[in-house]
């Protein structure tokens, strides 16, 4: 067995390093084995940065994961039917679980859950890469833990799931073996390829919080389009939802989106839902159980594009029109619109909207106005709309202009 402590020492920072060893103690103090697992093993294999810190303890009970919250300065402030404890220590959080066993009722379904041993809780995960254990008992600090060969498998550039049903008892694997593939310029083993191919359709047995929790990792993924891409291939994509469709057009606009914009993970969401049907969204949101500003942006996205849309009998829309029609959208939405629209006009619409008309404001304020001798109230309100709108289409210019619009609105005999 080879040992790994120079590497874990190179690669986790001083915080990671001083919470191991408080681990460690109590784990010899406890007389239980203590393990660092997953993620953070591979990351440290790979010589990347180390960002999450998962414990897995065989045998934990609550009563070890106070003392390890405790020797952490932390608090427990989760704990999961599975023993699984969550705890917040000063600058960061900690994850610990019990080392255990899992069957799979049905596909989709929550594990049946006991206790295990190290090899056990290895043999749960969803890829040999990260089912490898790093021992923190001060007789063995160090030591890799890697029975199922993911050493090999980093070396290699593979993402191999551990068994042929891996994908049908949870099908969230999909996305993840695609996001860590793509992560890591890894690729997916022959097998693997296969099943996840064969297996999409067990995508619709996962609950929609965690197809949503998956998706929006998938999103947040610095390679994200090309996991996009390598799901539709998969037929993932169209698993997820019927109505989420990757032609070129659409490959071609995530691509520009995640070269040029931040916040990325809205804007390819809302290119994503461009051509939905109204029907198709409000059933994709319920399917993800979005959150609100999720569920916006898809709203947005489809109103941005019929707010401007281009009617060839009766079509003059003035620059004011275009900013009141679109206004009140999410702009990320209104963004991921123009980059998906392929009518000339409505695009140029969607980026006049965007690059000039949203920084347009009047000059004259409130204050302003009643200085001017605007009586306080709803005249206010309405005169600095129409200020706006004479800004945006250019009837007025200075601030002089302005104000000779104020006193001409006032003495105009309809107000
Ligand atoms: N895991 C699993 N099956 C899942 C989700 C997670 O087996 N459906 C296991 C994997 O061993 C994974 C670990 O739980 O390494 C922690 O999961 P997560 O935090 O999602 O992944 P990380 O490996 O930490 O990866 P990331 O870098 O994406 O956070």
């Amino acid at each position: 067995m080879s040992n790994i402590a120079n590497i874990l020492e190179a690669q986790l920072d001083t915080i990671s390093l001083r919470q191991l060893s408080a681990i460690s103690a109590v784990a010899n103090s406890r007389g239980v084995k203590a393990y660092l697992v997953g993620g953070a093993v591979r990351d440290a294999l790979l010589g990347l940065p180390v960002h999450d810190i998962d414990i897995t303890v065989v045998g934990l009970t609550l009563c070890v994961a106070q003392n390890l919250a405790d020797a952490l300065g932390g608090v427990i402030v989760a704990r999961s039917q599975f023993n699984t404890f969550a705890v917040d220590a000063p600058d960061r959080r900690l994850d610990f679980a019990m080392a255990r066993q899992e069957t799979y009722q049905q596909p989709g379904a929550l594990p049946t859950v006991s206790p295990g041993t190290l090899r056990q809780e290895l043999a749960r995960r969803d890829f040999a890469v990260n089912a490898m254990a790093v021992s923190l008992n001060a007789e063995s600090w160090g030591e890799l833990h890697d029975p199922l060969h993911g050493m090999d498998d980093l070396r290699d550039g593979v993402i191999r799931v551990l068994h042929d049903g891996s994908f049908a008892d949870d099908a969230t694997r999909i996305l993840r073996a695609v996001r860590y593939a793509e992560r890591l310029g890894f690729r997916l083993d022959a097998n693997t390829a296969r099943l996840a191919m064969q297996d999409t359709a067990y995508i619709c047995t996962i609950s929609g919080a965690r197809l949503r929790d998956e998706f929006v990792r998938v999103l947040s993924e610095g390679r994200a389009v090309s996991i996009l891409e390598m799901l539709n291939n998969l037929g993932a994509l169209q698993a997820i939802h019927r109505s989420i469709t990757l032609d070129a057009c659409g490959l071609a606009a995530l691509r520009r989106a995640a070269a040029d914009y931040a916040d990325k993970p809205t804007l390819l969401l809302s290119i994503l839902a461009y051509d939905m049907t109204s029907a198709d969204k409000a059933d994709f949101i319920r399917r993800l159980r979005l959150p609100s500003r999720l569920a916006q942006i898809i709203t947005d996205t489809g109103l941005a594009k019929s707010r401007v849309r281009h009617d060839p009998s009766s079509d003059v829309l003035s620059r004011s029109e275009i900013y009141m029609r679109l206004r009140a959208l999410d702009e990320t939405a209104v963004l991921g619109c123009s980059l998906r629209e392929e009518n000339s006009i409505v695009g140029r619409r969607l980026t006049l909207y965007l690059d000039e008309l949203r920084y347009i404001k009047p000059v004259l304020d409130g204050d302003d106005l009643i200085a001017l001798g605007v009586p306080q109230g709803r005249l206010i309100g309405e005169l600095l709309n129409d200020l706006l709108k004479a800004r945006l289409d250019g009837q007025v210019k200075t601030r002089q202009d302005e104000i000779d619009f104020t006193l001409s609105y006032q003495s105009c005999p309809s107000c």
